[in-house]
């Protein structure tokens, strides 16, 4: 299992520091959420405070759009450095145009799905994809609950990506911690991201080889 902290549990007023931290305690991504306050009922940061703090690390930036028109600003978060970036089926954007437009820039392009979407709204772009990130809470919030119902998505997706894509990776987001992250592992999740589980730990290197450990 990968592990990518979520820098919206992090201090922001130190966030560089922040990442820093998590690259030492042995994260293998940098996961950024980027919220609109109208794609979800909150906001965080763009593509300025990315640029900032790109500098820190070396581990890959895996953002994590969580905006309506996603495809308007993918060359503003490609020229920030993302190695990665993730948007919702459920943005106004063409996947198709918006995929195609972040492999266009050298990046690679993932899609993601909230909890009341089915696994089969990404099946007809699993051959284009790098990931697909499967909600496991509500977009919006950091500290929520794990909803376990979500898992079987990633089988679904696992058994159609193996037709058109092997080598697609399955991100899990939302309420991942010591108690959750066996079931995800389980399901077949790569990479888990933890907000709350790493940043609210007291020693994060300890944190991250916990989880790591938990899934074997
Ligand atoms: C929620 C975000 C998550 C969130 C995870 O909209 O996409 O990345 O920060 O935080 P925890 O691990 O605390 O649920
Ligand atoms: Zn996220």
């Amino acid at each position: 299992m990968k592990i990518a902290p979520s820098l919206l549990s992090c201090d922001f007023s130190v966030m560089g520091e922040e990442i820093v931290k998590m690259d030492k305690a042995g994260a293998d991504y940098m996961h950024l959420d980027v919220m609109d306050g109208h794609f979800v009922p909150n906001i965080t940061f763009g593509a300025p405070v990315i640029k900032t703090v790109r500098k820190y690390t070396d581990k890959p930036f895996d953002v994590h759009l969580m905006i309506s028109e996603p495809l308007k600003y993918i060359d503003d978060f490609v020229d920030a450095g993302a190695d990665i970036i993730t948007f919702h089926i459920e943005s106004d954007s063409d996947p198709v145009k918006t995929i195609e437009k972040i492999k266009s820039r050298g990046v690679k392009p993932g899609l993601v799905i909230k909890p009341n979407t089915p696994a089969s709204a990404v099946f007809p772009y699993l051959k284009d994809l790098f990931m697909v990130l499967v909600m496991t809470v509500e977009p919006g919030f950091g500290g929520q609950s794990f909803m376990a119902d979500m898992l079987p998505k990633v089988a679904e997706i696992r058994a159609e990506a193996q037709k058109v894509n092997p080598k697609l990776l399955i991100e899990a987001d939302g309420g991942i911690g010591i108690n959750t992250i066996k079931q995800a592992s389980d399901a077949g999740v790569d990479i888990s991201v933890a907000g709350t589980a790493v940043f609210k730990a007291e020693n994060p290197a300890e944190a991250i080889n916990e989880l790591k450990n938990l899934c074997c």
